[in-house]
């Protein structure tokens, strides 16, 4: 989109924003601390950038003018804007005006990306977080050729509600690194659990928290389609199943040294009963195998996807 484009959305998005009245007006004041200190820009407002930036907002830590979304079509952003979040086309601008800076778009889009900003982003000023699977940040930081305090996270979709499962990593040492990691950690904490890991595992963490999203509601539709089979229908069985997955996960996500989870299964499986001979009849099918071999599968496609993409 050009720049008289760019005007046109950031003025319907400054109308949407009116309309959008009291609620939003409430919180501003509850939240209000000086914007350009606290401001994060999200480059790439796809799946998971938009999914961030409803998560922050979610959390009543961050208004919607805290956060300036971009993409380069930001007619598709439509939805974004009715929300009242801030969508524009302009890269630059939303790194100058802005403090954290994250990288939310597909591999092969960030080489571009980092050009178009690497003239605004400010080594003292600024924060980068790369949600970008697969690329390292001695990478992000060659392009960039600036010692820009770099993280690089690995979050899920379930962050749109606050659940994500976040892993974080560096590959320096230094105070800016620390600081800037403890920034991202406090950040992705207001939006689910984080952990921090070796940067050599953030591929393997793609395949077991962000596909892990895809893999556990497969698990439930499969559930729900038993729960037809045994006849309930399709919405009680759905709703009875993801409130049983719900409830398993925080049987283990209750306590600070969570039980193992056969410790839970023990307790439900009764000698001769029911609960154990459906359990061994999936295993028998190949229900653990499948999931570990899966995730097995999906870690090995992560590690080369980029450089397959690259060729
Ligand atoms: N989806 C997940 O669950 C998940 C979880 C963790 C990490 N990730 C990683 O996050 C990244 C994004 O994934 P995704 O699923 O959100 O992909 P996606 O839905 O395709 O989103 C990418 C977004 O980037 C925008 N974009 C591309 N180039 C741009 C540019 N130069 N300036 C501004 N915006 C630009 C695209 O919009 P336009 O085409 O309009 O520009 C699009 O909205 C990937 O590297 C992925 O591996 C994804």
């Amino acid at each position: 989109m050009n720049k008289a484009g760019d005007k046109v959305y950031q003025e319907k998005t400054e109308q949407n924003h009116k309309g959008q009245g009291r609620t939003k007006d409430v919180k501003a004041k509850v939240q209000s601390v000086g914007k350009e200190s606290r401001r994060i820009a999200i480059l790439g407002g796809g799946n998971i950038g938009s999914s961030v930036a409803r998560g922050l907002v979610s959390s009543g830590r961050y208004t919607y003018d805290d956060i300036i979304i971009t993409r380069r079509n930001v007619e598709s952003g439509s939805d974004l804007i009715r929300e009242g979040f801030s969508l524009q086309g302009d890269n630059k601008d939303a790194v100058r005006r802005s403090i954290i800076v994250i990288l939310a778009v597909r591999p092969l889009q960030l080489p571009a990306l980092l050009e178009d900003i690497r003239e605004e982003v400010n080594s003292s000023r600024h924060i980068l977080i790369s949600l970008v699977t697969g690329v390292e940040l001695a990478e992000i930081r060659a392009i960039l050729g600036k010692d820009v305090p770099l993280v690089r996270a690995m979050p899920n979709t379930a962050i749109a509600v606050r659940e994500s499962m976040t892993c974080l990593s560096i590959d320096r040492s230094g105070r800016e690194s620390l600081l800037a990691l403890s920034k991202a950690k406090s950040l992705f904490e207001l939006v689910g659990k984080t952990a921090i890991i070796e940067e050599r595992l953030m591929v393997p963490a793609t395949a077991l928290c962000a596909c892990g999203i895809a893999f556990f509601l497969r698990a439930i539709r499969a559930a729900s389609q038993g729960g037809i089979e045994i006849g309930f229908h399709s919405d009680e069985a759905l709703l009875m199943s993801a409130q049983t997955a719900k409830g398993a996960a925080c049987l283990l996500l209750s306590s600070e040294t969570p039980p193992h989870p056969e410790s839970g299964i023990d307790k439900v499986t009764t000698p001769r009963g029911c609960t154990i001979a459906g359990l061994n009849t999936m295993e028998y099918e190949g229900f653990s195998s499948a999931m570990i071999k899966g995730i097995v599968v999906s870690s090995e496609k992560a590690a080369t996807l980029y450089a397959t993409e690259r060729r």
